[in-house]
This record gives C-alpha cells, sequence and structure tokens, in this order.
C-alpha cells in the first residue's frame, strides 16, 4: 500500500456532484440522545467544506451492530439531528440507505445540501462486502469520499467494495488521522517512545512486537505489565494477569531487546483489596505487592520515571490507560502522566499521538484531551495500524 497515493477532493470541482461520504457516525447514543459528539464535530469540516463547494452531499455510516434489519434502537436519525446542529443547516434524515426512497432524495438535494441515509448495517450485504449492495450505495453519488478512518479496518461494502465502482477519495480526517500516525510510526522526530497499556497482554501482542521496532522506548503499564512482572518470576498477589502469556511476555522483551527498544515497566504501584470506588489503598514497589492484594494503578514513582522517559523523548505515541482509571482512585497514575505529556506538548518538546477508545475516555477524564498533538477519534483502526496491519478501507483508496 503506498500512502502517497492517496488522493483528497482539494481543486476538484465538485460543483452539483453527488458525492457519497463515508463517516463514521457510530456515536455513544443514550435514550435517543448523542453522548459524546466527538467524531461528529471532527468530521464537520469535512461535511461543510464539500457543501460549501456546492456539492449534493450524501452521507453514509453504520451505527451499532444491530441484529435485524431495522432495529429502531440503531437508527441514525437522532445522530444525523445532531450532526445537523453541529453543522448549522438543515440535514434531510433518509429512511433507508439504497432502494428507491434513498435514490429519490438524493436526486433531490440541491447544490450545497446534505442527506444522512439509514443505517448501512441494516442491510446484511454492509459486512457481507457483497459487490451487489456496494453497486447500489455507489448509484447514489458521482464520486465517494471515504472520511472514516476509525471504519477503515472493516472490508465491508461502504468502506471497500464501493471503491470498485466510483472515483474514490480520502476525505479530510481521514487524511489527518493517517499523518498523525505516519508521524509518529514512519517519519518521526526521534527518540520516540510509546506507552502501551490496557489489561491484557494478549489482545496487543502485535501492537508491541511491531512497536519494539519503531520506537525507542516502550513503556509497558496497566495490567498487561502484571504479566511482565509474572514472567520475570515477580509475586504480583491477586492481581489481574495471563499466566498463559508469561512466555509472550519474554518474547516481546528479546524482541526488544534484538531491536535495541528499552522496555519500561512501572517500579511501584497503587495496590487494593478489591476492585471498587473508595476502597483503602497502598503504594508499595513492585517487589512487594501483599500476597492478598492486587495491582490496581501504577504509583508515583513510576509517574516520575515515566515522565523522565517521555521528556527524553520527541515523539510519544499513547494507547491503553495504566491502571484501572474509570474506578477512583485508580485512575490518578494515568491522569498524572497524561498532564505530563500535555505540559511537554504545550512547551513544543513532545509530539504526541493517542488513540483507542479507552485511552480518549481516561485523557478526557484528566481534562487534556485536547492539549496532546492529535487524538484519533478510532478505537480498533488505531489499533491495527499499531499492528503494522493494512487496513482494507484505507488500501482501497490507494489502488489509484
Ligand atoms: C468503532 O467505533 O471503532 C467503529 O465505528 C467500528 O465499529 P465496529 O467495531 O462495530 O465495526
Amino acid at each position: 500500500m503506498d500512502l502517497d497515493k492517496l488522493k483528497t477532493t482539494a481543486g476538484l470541482d465538485v460543483h452539483g456532484k453527488r458525492v457519497l461520504v463515508r463517516a463514521d457516525l457510530n456515536v455513544p447514543v443514550r435514550e435517543g440522545r448523542v453522548t459524546d459528539a466527538t467524531r461528529l464535530e471532527r468530521l464537520a469540516p469535512g461535511i461543510l467544506d464539500l457543501a460549501g463547494r456546492g456539492a449534493r452531499v450524501v452521507v453514509i455510516s453504520h451505527f451499532g451492530r444491530p441484529k435485524a434489519a431495522s432495529d429502531p434502537e440503531f437508527t441514525l436519525k437522532p445522530v444525523a439531528s445532531k450532526l445537523a446542529g453541529l453543522l448549522n443547516t438543515p440535514v434531510a434524515f433518509v429512511e433507508d440507505c439504497i432502494g428507491p426512497r434513498a435514490r429519490a432524495a438524493v436526486n433531490a438535494l440541491a447544490p450545497g445540501q446534505i442527506a444522512v441515509l439509514e443505517n448501512l448495517r441494516f442491510h446484511a450485504g454492509e459486512e457481507k462486502n457483497d459487490p451487489a449492495f456496494a453497486k447500489e450505495l455507489a448509484a447514489l453519488g458521482d464520486i465517494y469520499v471515504d472520511d472514516a478512518f476509525s471504519s477503515a479496518h472493516r472490508a465491508h461494502a461502504s468502506t471497500e467494495g464501493v471503491t470498485h465502482f466510483l472515483p474514490s477519495y480520502a476525505g479530510p480526517l481521514m487524511m489527518e488521522e493517517i499523518e498523525a500516525l505516519r508521524s509518529a510510526l514512519d517519519r518521526p522526530d526521534p527518540p520516540t517512545a510509546a506507552i502501551v497499556g490496557g489489561a491484557k497482554v494478549s489482545t496487543k501482542i502485535p501492537v508491541l512486537m511491531n512497536l519494539v521496532a519503531k520506537v525507542d522506548k516502550l513503556i509497558i503499564a496497566g495490567g498487561m505489565a502484571n504479566t511482565f512482572y509474572l514472567a520475570q518470576g515477580v509475586e504480583i498477589g491477586r492481581s489481574m494477569a495471563e499466566p498463559d502469556f508469561r512466555e509472550t511476555a519474554l518474547d516481546v522483551m528479546k524482541a526488544a531487546k534484538a531491536k535495541s527498544c528499552e522496555v519500561v515497566l512501572p517500579p511501584d504501584a497503587v495496590v487494593a483489596k478489591a476492585l471498587e470506588a473508595g476502597v483503602p489503598t497502598k503504594v508499595v514497589p513492585i517487589l512487594e505487592v501483599p500476597p492478598d492484594s492486587m495491582v490496581l494503578d501504577v504509583g508515583p514513582k513510576s509517574v516520575e520515571h515515566f515522565t523522565d522517559v517521555i521528556t527524553r523523548c520527541r515523539t510519544l505515541l499513547w494507547n491503553g490507560p495504566l491502571g484501572a482509571f474509570e474506578t477512583p482512585p485508580f485512575g490518578e497514575g494515568t491522569f498524572a502522566l497524561a498532564r505530563e505529556a500535555a505540559r511537554l506538548t504545550k512547551a513544543r518538546r513532545l509530539v504526541s499521538i493517542a488513540g483507542g477508545g479507552d485511552t480518549v475516555a481516561a485523557l478526557n477524564d484528566a481534562g487534556v484531551a485536547d492539549q496532546l498533538s492529535y487524538v484519533s477519534t478510532a478505537g480498533g483502526a488505531f489499533l491495527e495500524w499499531l499492528e503494522g496491519r493494512e487496513l482494507p478501507g484505507v488500501a482501497a483508496l490507494t489502488r489509484g
């Protein structure tokens, strides 16, 4: 995949053209209300740009994982109305994404007008990447713009199939996300560090293996660090760990050594007898975790040590929290390091790129999500990129 082959619509005359925009409108909705509009806010400028250039903008997206063909719980209607509010312009909502209703609504759009079509996953052809379904979608546009990096790890009809039928372009958010990841992984300002946190080693083996070949310092924290300690014979009490992955942890350490990547583990921990809000806690060196306790966060020495490591680096990639951040007070380690990363970024001493669902939630809780250099809107796609995998939705745009 040659990323330099990605084309945008910049300079293209889109006036009067039907532009089929694959967006990721998969946002949290509770009782018919969008509870986090970040993805929509990041998408809005691209849509407004096309509409401002006189395009007839047709927005398509999946929403959740519906089992039935038309489940009201998974309608995009409330998301479309939130989008209209953010765009400050009317948005037509169309109750199907293919067929006569969709065609009529799209044909009725005047230049500069916008429509959002109903959830793509109400049709089985979407996830099956059925060429007939892709062709029906393609019939609604003159060109296709994919602005859904966060869905690009899915080889679905709206992300891959449709590119076989229409001239295809990358949208501005797609470009921004790819540029951020490339700036951290392919052409970083060295030295580089990565923080990989989260509960399980088993879900992040390919990420760790790919990163040891790319970064100078690999900070491993969260529940995953317990498995690394266990592999080295350290007693970690009742902490969550994956004994079956001890060998894997040692393999990661070996691979890191071979690539001259330093693996950095937390030297201390916040422990408690239960993962419950407000339980009594203790800070202990990692070699002194009591047998009846579990590690639930990194301790202050770890934050200090990690801060020292990132202070000596110019580029930081962050995926995964350092502790059980959703249960107070076990988010303190993550929040403290996030504030340090934000401070270094602000002082222009660090380029910081973060992504992955939990990571963004933790950065939001720390109040610094807007103070890093780039925060991705992607979860699974971000992770797959970190694994070094080719994302089908991106590869499809580079076919030329
Ligand atoms: C996401 O939220 O990560 C994307 O919208 C992809 O959703 P999916 O995992 O249901 O394909």
